[in-house]
């Protein structure tokens, strides 16, 4: 695998500071070391900086529509030169509302891509039926198609084109979705595992299905987005609206060993690890440990152990 990360510490996008740590924290828990270690090649573009947005008053409901979308923007060209630099491009959030950038970005380098969305949420209110105005419940209602009609024109967003349609997108882990965006999700028929079909069917028949689904016409590249508040807040309790009732950690691995196994993998967000959420040490090494096994996952870490083909035993 070869592997491109970029670090956008952004928290504008809900109202919790600490979720901007994130892509430092998880570096310097070994993340690039540990890739490297598994035999990826991975280069490492380092952070962006984003300026900050003087007067961003809030637009209808939505909270400071100008520092995410300009963030985003800034997000998607990084994202796009990773891709077209021949990586698998690894976004380290940052809060949720980053994957406007990252999707869009990858979407620019690369059609006809799918996405699959492990959450506790959904991040599909549009800014109209958004309980809360934080972006970080919305980044979906930008991306897809369907939904154009229903988005209102706000400043900083002038540049997004929705570039995915509703048959492109799985959920995986959902069990906190507002009425809103069941709506959204029903009415538009989008294929979703909650907590209650990873229950009833087991992590394993989740990701046929999920396979099925997005490669049900042709194989093409996928989007993992993969928000760590999809994991029980036993595993991964610093981060920002945790919710009980999650994957288990072994699941959340399962998930990224199957996207792995694909060979499909383009490009993975890794998204609102908190570390000031966290109540302990323990807890914040936790979450960072739960981020950190997940992308080595996604990059072919196997359980079973491995070794290289010119092993020779002494
Ligand atoms: N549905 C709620 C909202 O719209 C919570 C969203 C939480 N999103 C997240 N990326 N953690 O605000
Ligand atoms: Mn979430
Ligand atoms: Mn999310």
């Amino acid at each position: 695998h070869s592997v491109g990360i970029i670090g956008a510490p952004f928290s504008k996008g809900q109202p919790r500071d600490g979720v901007e740590k994130g892509p430092d924290l998880i570096r310097s828990d070994g993340l690039v070391e540990k890739l490297k270690g598994q035999g990826c090649s991975v280069r490492d573009y380092g952070n962006l900086d984003f300026e900050s947005v003087p007067n961003d008053e809030p637009v209808g409901k939505v909270k400071r529509p100008r520092a995410v979308g300009r963030a985003n923007e800034k997000l998607a060209g990084a994202v796009h030169a990773i891709k077209k630099d021949g990586h698998t491009c690894v976004l380290l959030g940052g809060d949720h509302s980053l994957a406007i950038g990252s999707i869009l970005g990858h979407a620019a380098a690369q059609k006809d891509l799918c996405v699959v969305w492990v959450d506790a949420h959904a991040d599909i209110n549009t800014p109209l039926t958004s309980p809360t105005g934080n972006i970080h419940g919305q980044p979906v209602s930008y991306l897809l198609r369907e939904l154009q009609s229903k988005i209102p024109v706000m400043p900083g967003f002038a540049w997004i084109k929705p570039c995915i349609s509703a048959q492109d997108i799985v959920y995986i882990g959902l069990r906190d979705v507002d009425p809103e965006e069941h709506y959204i999700l029903k009415y538009l028929g989008i294929k979703t595992f909650s907590m209650t079909e990873v229950d009833h069917l087991g992590i394993a028949k989740v990701m046929e299905e999920t396979c099925d689904h997005i490669f049900s016409k042709v194989k093409r590249p996928i989007h993992l987005s993969y928000d760590i508040d999809a994991l029980d807040p036993s595993v991964s309790p610093a981060t920002g609206t945790p919710v009980v009732g999650g994957l288990t950690y072994r699941e959340g691995i399962y998930i990224a060993e199957k996207i792995c196994q694909t060979g499909l993998l383009s490009a993975v967000d890794m998204v609102e690890v908190n570390p000031k959420r966290g109540r302990t040490e323990d807890e914040i090494s936790s979450t960072v440990k739960a981020a950190i096994d997940v992308l080595l996952a996604c990059f072919g870490r196997v359980r079973e152990g491995n070794h290289s083909l010119d092993y020779r035993m002494p």
